[in-house]
């Protein structure tokens, strides 16, 4: 991450220059500032802190507490170099309980930034405020303020144009700052805290326990799911919480490491975590998880990078255990048998309502069972498990069978789309396009009986069809996001698709920063036949989903495709084709899912309608041909 390769020897610079260099050690990005006023204010015994930040931190970033805050004197010591109230002597450091220690991070900011003070100490008639350009100091005059302090960092790198240029996205950059207020909010129950975007609320998280923190920050629904890991002993206590596996998500943004409420990042412990979590890891995905470590500060080192966020241990290998055993330990608990896992749950009962329990003995119904929901069999239980978080057992936009089934409401197979009748000549002419080295010819075509040309599926995954020319492939998965894809792009850029209004308006809860977002892509998701209204600060109500896409698949659809867009958010390309390119992932027919051959043959005819049947948006082949030819040399014809 440091820009500066061969850097010149900081002795020998002027010191505005050394400054300037240095805060890149300390103040590598937006996010690095709001980590080192944070741990600031909690050095400071802050029980309130507030971060308010303007335009991705670009323009201000501002932290405010009530901790002991500092006199005029103080503060204008607190800018020189070296200039901390926590380290007298170097021994200090091994007994240091203070996040700071090293008097950098306040100079270094001000050497890059318009830094504003205000602060008043406990006890002290009235506070003082200083202010900082570019590392100058401008002024510093008495002022009426409240106890504690409040730090602005105005227009970072103002002064320093080749930082700006390496800031990304201000996406990317407020995520990183919401990722730091939310390491230090779970690792601080006690403390309260509220974060601002501009002058909008995003969070508003008063002192409590743990749980109502999780809810605060991830939401009820998933709050009062996630698995608790049991503190264990040994010189590493490992604690936490883990979410189950239908809480597993797209990508690894959620998931936290702390050792004695410092956060950390240790790719290595995060494979602990993972490994420990293996037996929930049935369907792939990343587990939300909070895992906090306490040890005797004497067995690891936290202080090997400025940006103090890397650990070492004394020993890994023990470190690693213990967060693994943890972890394996709440897991096992929380996949024990039915019969054990029941008893406790006896009680629950059906209310009808979204939120129904499910008792875990429900989920291994077998068919004397009245179970409403058929659960795969990786959904073991941890309880109460409500209802809606079950993974539904189909594709969520399974491939229609035929007009017939979609009359009959007994399969979940519901038509995608209007098709046509003349299905399976159209497959046979698109087969028979696929033939010969390059393209097809007419004699190509395989005798096509009356249910259509032969279409075998194999593997549950793969459609293969006999050519005159050799036998082709086709993945039924990638074939049908290309399929989607490109509807989906035409829904947005030409004809918006029909949509359905649910009878039950369902709602999803997304984090606030993700607000804005699912405003700005409202929308195109009407294109698309979702309707999506706010509902509720963070909350938006789905109103209608296309007409294709199967009832009840439609909050995790939506909440799969705002990751995907989140995550991609700084890639620079077009939102309609990332959102068709998300759409069509999650729409798409799934491997594994076994396919009637009139599905396979509508698969076939509406890929190579498509304007590339070959690459799926994501670049992936579609099909492959085993030339004839090839197989004729296998047996030395
Ligand atoms: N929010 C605050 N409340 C009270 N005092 C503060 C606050 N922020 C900074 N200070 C004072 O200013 C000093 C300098 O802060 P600075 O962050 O530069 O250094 P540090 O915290 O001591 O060490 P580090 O560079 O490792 O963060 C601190 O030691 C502390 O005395
Ligand atoms: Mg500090």
């Amino acid at each position: 991450m440091p820009e500066i390769s061969s850097r010149p020897r900081i002795a020998t610079l002027p010191q505005s220059v050394a400054d300037r260099i240095a805060a890149g050690e300390v103040v590598e990005r937006p996010a690095a500032v709001v980590k080192e006023l944070i741990e600031n204010a909690l050095d400071a015994s802050a029980s309130r802190i507030t971060v308010v930040i303007v335009d991705a931190g670009r323009t201000l970033m501002r932290v405010i507490d009530d901790g002991v805050g500092m006199t005029g004197s103080d503060l204008a010591s607190a800018i020189g170099r070296h200039a901390t109230s926590k380290l007298k002597k170097f021994e200090d450091l091994e007994e240091l309980t203070t996040f700071g220690f090293r008097g950098e991070a306040l100079p270094s900011m001000a050497a890059v930034s318009r830094l504003d003070v205000v602060s008043r100490a406990r006890g002290e008639e009235i506070g003082a405020r200083l202010t900082v350009a570019g590392g100058v100091v401008e002024g510093i005059v008495p002022v009426a303020c409240p106890e504690g302090t409040s730090v602005t960092v105005g227009h970072l790198f103002y002064n320093v144009p080749a930082r700006r240029k390496f800031l990304r996205s201000d996406a990317t950059e407020f995520k990183a700052i919401v990722q730091v207020f939310k390491h230090f909010a779970l690792a601080f129950p006690e403390v309260g805290w509220d974060m601002f975007r501009g002058e909008e609320p995003l969070y508003q998280l008063p002192a409590g326990e743990h749980r109502k923190r999780l809810a605060g920050l991830f939401g009820d629904d998933v709050a009062e799911e996630l698995i608790e890991i049991k503190p264990g002993s040994g010189w590493l206590k490992v604690s936490g919480w883990i979410s189950p596996p239908h809480l597993f998500q797209r990508t690894a943004a959620d998931q936290y490491l702390f050792i004695n409420r410092r956060p950390i990042a240790s790719p290595r412990l995060g494979r602990a975590v993972y490994n420990g979590a293996e037996p929930f890891n049935t369907s792939g995905g990343h587990p939300l998880f909070v895992v906090l470590m306490e040890s005797p500060p004497d067995r690891f080192d936290i202080n090997v990078h400025p940006a103090k966020k890397e650990v070492k241990f004394a020993d890994e290998s023990g470190a690693f255990g213990s967060v693994f055993s943890a972890v394996r330990a709440s897991v096992g608990a929380a996949l024990q048998p039915p019969d054990e896992a029941s008893r406790s749950m006896t009680e629950s009962t059906e209310t009808g309502t979204q939120r129904e329990s499910i008792a875990p003995s429900r989920l291994f119904s077998g068919a004397s069972q009245r179970s409403p929901i058929d659960a795969p069999p990786h959904l073991t239980p941890y309880v109460p498990l409500p209802r809606r978080h079950l993974a539904p057992r189909g594709p969520l936009m399974p491939f229609p069978t035929d007009t017939e089934s979609a009359k009959t409401h007994s399969s979940p197979a519901v038509p995608l789309f209007d098709l046509h009748d003349d299905t399976h000549s159209e497959a046979s002419k698109h087969l028979d396009e696929l033939d010969a080295p390059t393209r097809p010819t007419a004699e190509n075509l395989p005798r096509e009986s009356d249910s259509g040309p032969p279409v075998w599926q194999v593997f549950d995954t793969y459609i293969v069809s006999p050519l005159k020319t050799g036998l082709v492939f086709i993945d039924q998965h990638v074939a049908h996001e290309r399929v989607l894809y490109e509807r989906a792009l035409s829904a947005m850029e030409k004809t918006p698709w029909v949509s359905q209004q649910l009878l039950f308006p369902t709602s999803v809860q997304v984090a606030p920063e993700d607000v804005s977002l699912v405003e700005e892509l409202t929308p195109l998701f009407l294109a698309m036949g979702f309707g999506v209204e706010p509902f509720g600060p963070r909350e938006f109500r789905i109103r209608s989903v296309p007409a294709a896409v199967r009832i009840s698949g439609e909050r995790q659809m939506l909440l799969g495709m705002i990751d995907e867009m989140r995550e991609g958010a700084s890639s620079g390309a077009d939102p309609r084709l990332r959102l068709a390119a998300a759409f069509a992932c999650r729409g798409a027919i799934k491997a594994g899912q076994p396919l009637d051959k009139a599905e396979m043959i509508r698969l076939i005819e509406e890929l190579f309608q498509t304007e590339d049947p070959e690459f799926c948006p994501h670049g992936r082949p579609i099909y492959h041909v085993l030339n004839r030819r090839d197989i004729e040399k296998w047996f030395k014809r």
